[in-house]
């Protein structure tokens, strides 16, 4: 019959792993490969993945490094399962560069001390392996593991020399013009891609998240540079390289051109990726879309810096039905015009009910009312001495003067496909302090640092996750909301998990991607759990119904390897299958001194032979239950 066994994705918790585990720990009875590692090559003249004989025209060829939006679509667009054919699709954030690269004068200048520094071989093959993929995948039948196919005419390799269209209201404006682009509508490549999310109608939408670390300061907008954090210098280097990332005379707009929503197509693989002006401009952490009653694209976006914002962007068209040739294209046109929205979230408890502690308000929930208020509407600005393109480049900007909420480092936004709410993942943020009227405690972000003992906490170093209700439609300006996790260590006060018995859950920190299965419970990978003093466990990923019962019973699926970072994810209940990108493994390690040999083991303490290479290499791995 081929649909798996029948029985979802039943499983019993594993244990939180220590840091120093370097194992992806599954839970009874399932088993895990990899699907494709970096430097696996997947173009024609790629050559079998050589870490000292690497290039910058090979790394073009593989796998990119550091994986981290996933999703594996049916081969047809619109079939309704997964089936035996797919196009895997995976964002490539950054590069690790002490662990990528051997320490020989191949790839770095060697000072007289021993102290190295990239050269620009090295920083070529960074940028080719920065981006994204698509590779063709194959199996015997549903729910059994994927091959990645080695050469197949859907796969593509988007990195920092592709080329991309800008769309939108700000498309052409002065604010994107470059000497190498007078028209302010095509710019080379995109970087720093986070988390993202599969449209309606079969294309991905991947966020630019930390573009300010590959660009020097221009100096001609500095509030908008301090607000996006850009320096005057990069830790990348690229500046050496191309004027561009120097933003030099000519090239001042250079980072305005990066910092978008992009949409792909990856069932055409000639097609040209687009940036969605209309979307906005912030540190994107990734876009979901989901339809209005009429059949408006709903995206939700979040901006994931401490004291950023939430986002919703409502397009002016209207999804076309089916997927013919007509219906797509005119699909892939509904982000490009449309109106943006920032959250504001009212609480309903009396300001001093919201002592930092993350102790629940009398009332007995973190919870209260909301408004998306628009920064482009119809067309025109909303924000007082902004045009609609300066709003569009300068979102931060334009948000902080309508009243939004700072938020504890919003990253995903996703929508539950069963009942249309909301949930954003607040990862953490030591900054909150006591006494501040707008950066200490809210209702919606009830952490700050707090002196216990005679010890300062470290604020909201856990993050919670916040359930958003619209009122009426997606379209709707209104919402009311709550917190559905107060993460941490359910062990101590302070900690909620939508009031589920705090010792039946697992401990969970740092919430960072979201995902949900087909019965409509959330699943939840972490990020930073491992330097969270109080639960140091490595990262992993979480599953947590939202409804019934069973609502907050936070249960442990995987562990992810020493140093790693739990990305994707993507879990087809229906197939039984888990999906998981495992990002910087041993990222605290080096090339000669790995932290971590995830996936290819070797006995610890055994050194990798030259052109062996066994890790570790950021990785796309499945996880089920292996049939007997
Ligand atoms: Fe790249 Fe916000 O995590
Ligand atoms: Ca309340
Ligand atoms: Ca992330
Ligand atoms: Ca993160």
């Amino acid at each position: 019959h081929g649909h798996g066994h029948g029985k979802g994705l039943a499983f019993g918790a594993i244990d939180p792993q220590p840091v120093d585990v370097d194992a992806l720990v599954v839970p009874e009875g399932y088993t895990w490969d990899p699907i494709i590692r970096w430097g696996d090559p997947i173009l024609p003249g790629g050559r079998t993945f050589d870490p000292d004989n690497q290039s910058p025209e090979q790394q073009a060829k593989q796998f990119g490094y550091n994986c981290d939006y996933l999703d594996i679509l049916p081969i047809r667009p619109g079939a309704p399962s997964r089936g035996t054919r797919g196009l895997l699709v995976s964002n490539l954030e950054y590069t690790n560069a002490e662990i990528m690269f051997p320490p020989t004068e191949k790839y770095w200048d060697i000072a007289p001390d021993g102290s190295r520094t990239k050269n620009a071989y090295t920083r070529a093959i960074e940028r080719a392996a920065h981006g994204m993929a698509v590779v063709e995948v194959r199996r015997r039948a549903a729910g059994t593991p994927w091959d990645h196919q080695r050469l197949s005419p859907y796969n593509r390799r988007i990195h920092l020399g592709t080329e991309f269209v800008l769309d939108g209201p700000a498309a052409g404006s002065d604010l994107l013009k470059t000497a190498a682009d007078p028209t302010g509508r095509r710019v080379l490549g995109t970087m720093n891609n986070c988390a993202g999310g599969t449209t309606p109608w079969g294309t991905v939408l991947s966020g630019e998240e930390n573009f300010n670390g590959y660009f020097v300061a221009a100096g001609a907008n500095p509030t908008a540079d301090a607000r996006y954090g850009l320096g005057s210098s990069t830790s990348y280097g690229w500046e050496q390289d191309e004027p561009r990332f120097a933003q030099s005379e000519g090239y001042e707009n250079e980072s305005h051109r990066f910092g978008w929503v992009v949409e792909v197509d990856p069932y055409d693989p000639e097609s040209t990726p687009v940036k969605h002006t209309a979307m906005g401009r912030f540190k994107h952490e990734g876009a979901n879309v989901t339809l209005s009653r009429a059949g408006h694209a709903v995206a939700y976006m979040g901006d994931d810096q401490a004291f950023d914002y939430v986002y919703k962007f409502v397009s002016k068209d209207r999804v076309a039905k089916g997927d013919s040739r007509w219906a797509r294209a005119h699909n892939k046109t509904l982000l490009s015009e449309g109106d943006l929205f920032v959250a504001r979230f009212t609480g309903d408890s009396p300001a001093a009910q919201i002592d930092g502690s993350g102790a629940l308000p009398a009332d007995g929930a973190f919870d209260g009312t909301g408004e998306w208020i628009p920064l482009v509407k119809g067309g025109r600005s909303r924000v007082p001495g902004m045009s609609v393109e300066e709003v569009l480049v300068w979102t931060r900007l334009a948000a902080d003067k309508v009243g939004a909420t700072k938020m504890d480092r919003p990253e995903d936004v996703e929508i539950s496909p069963v009942t249309g709410r909301i949930y954003v993942a607040c990862t953490n943020n030591s900054g909150r302090t006591p006494g501040n009227a707008t950066e200490g405690a809210t209702e919606a972000n009830p952490r700050t640092h707090k002196v216990v003992g005679g010890a300062t906490t470290n604020g909201n170093r856990d993050g919670h996750v916040v359930e958003i209700v619209p009122v009426g439609d997606q379209t709707s300006t209104r919402f009311t909301w709550n917190l559905l996790l107060v993460a941490g260590d359910p062990t101590v006060e302070g900690t909620y998990f939508a009031g589920y018995p705090r010792d039946r859950v697992s401990p969970i920190s740092c919430p960072d991607n979201l995902a949900f299965d087909a019965e409509g419970n959330l699943w939840i990978s972490t990020d930073g759990a491992p330097s969270s003093s109080a639960i140091a466990r490595c990262d992993g990923l979480f599953k947590v119904p939202v409804a019934g019962r069973e609502r907050g019973h936070v249960q442990q699926f995987l562990s992810v390897p020493a140093g790693a970072e739990t990305c994707g994810p993507l879990v087809d209940s229906r197939d039984g299958m888990v999906y998981v990108n495992v990002q910087h493994p041993g990222e605290d390690g080096t090339y000669d001194a790995p932290d971590s040999f995830f996936p290819d083991y070797v006995a610890p303490g055994v050194r990798p032979e030259a052109g062996d290479f066994r890790g570790p290499r950021p990785t796309v791995v499945q996880v089920y239950r292996p049939r007997r």
